[in-house]
């Protein structure tokens, strides 16, 4: 167990207390999508609608989770000790705080959801390393401002860190207040610090197959945001791309061992970059 070794403190009002299985929820789906035990037939049922849609929706979850390691660990290689990461997931093996640390066994990280199943997992979150600490907070990333405040308790924002937003903003919306999060993120973030990010995007389908998806998604109470490049773009106003800027998250530092697209239209469709504070 690490240094901070328990999920602190009670959740802001929008934080879910209860796994409602009557509705597909975004970290079940994504965890079926990867293999994962953690879902239920509404999830299942609802990942299965979409396959027909997007028969490469598991390599997809698969090459975004693959942007989270190859970022982290570079991050960790340019001497980033602090990590926020908000909309964590399911625990998947390696997580975050893994790589982090192997890379830099001092990594502190704080790790933040919404949803229950996944506080429910965050025991397995939380075996870091000694010299380390790893926190789970139950949040709402759209009451922001608990979150930063809460994961100040285990992070010093007068230093580095950097804050992962990977594939989480393609479930909040404009009205939601998407803008005012990434914001107030980069207003607390010292110069020096990092804002990671992945975000699905429609740019690649038909207006015919995004109207069926969103409205299959809609009628089973799943509602999510997918932006355009320029509007994912739009979110590192004010910090520095480091290279290779706005890519899909299969082409952002590709390493040997990756799960690699095949033919033709088989790409991530999934945005990825990471920015610096100057
Ligand atoms: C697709 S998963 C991504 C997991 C991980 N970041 C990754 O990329 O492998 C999205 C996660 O964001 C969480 N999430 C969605 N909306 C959220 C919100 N408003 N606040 C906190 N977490 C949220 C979901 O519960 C889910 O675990």
């Amino acid at each position: 167990m690490s240094g901070a070794d328990s999920t602190a403190g009670t959740p802001g009002a929008r934080a879910i207390t209860t796994i409602d299985t009557s509705k597909p929820h975004p970290a079940r789906m994504y965890d079926w999508m990867l293999g994962g035990k953690d879902n239920y037939p509404v999830d299942e049922e609802l990942a299965r609608h979409m396959l027909r849609i997007e028969p490469h929706l598991p390599l997809m979850a698969k090459m975004n989770r693959g942007f989270m390691h190859r970022s982290t660990r570079w991050l960790a290689q340019q001497g980033v000790r602090q990590f926020l990461d908000i909309g964590t997931g399911i625990p998947t093996e390696p997580n975050l705080h893994q790589i982090a640390q192997a890379a830099a066994p001092d990594a502190r990280v704080v790790y933040c959801d919404n949803d229950p199943i996944v506080l429910a997992h965050a025991e397995a979150l939380l075996h870091g390393t000694p010299e380390g600490a790893v926190e789970f907070l139950h949040a709402d990333a759209r009451e922001i401002d608990v979150v930063l405040e809460r994961a100040a308790e285990v992070l010093d924002f007068g230093r580095p860190v950097a804050v992962s937003l990977i594939a989480l903003l393609h479930f909040v919306s404009d009205e939601d207040g998407a803008a005012r999060l990434v914001d107030r993120v980069k207003e607390t973030m010292t110069p020096g610090s990092h804002l990671v990010m992945s975000h699905f995007t429609t740019d690649f389908y038909s207006e015919e197959e995004v109207r069926e998806a969103t409205g299959t998604a809609a009628a089973r109470g799943y509602s999510f945001s997918p932006r355009g490049r320029e509007q994912f773009a739009r979110f590192f106003d004010g910090l520095e791309l480091v290279e290779p800027g706005v890519v899909l998250a299969e082409q952002w530092r590709p390493e040997l061992g990756e799960p690699v697209p095949g033919q033709g239209d088989s790409i991530s469709s999934t945005y990825a970059a990471v920015a610096r504070k100057a």
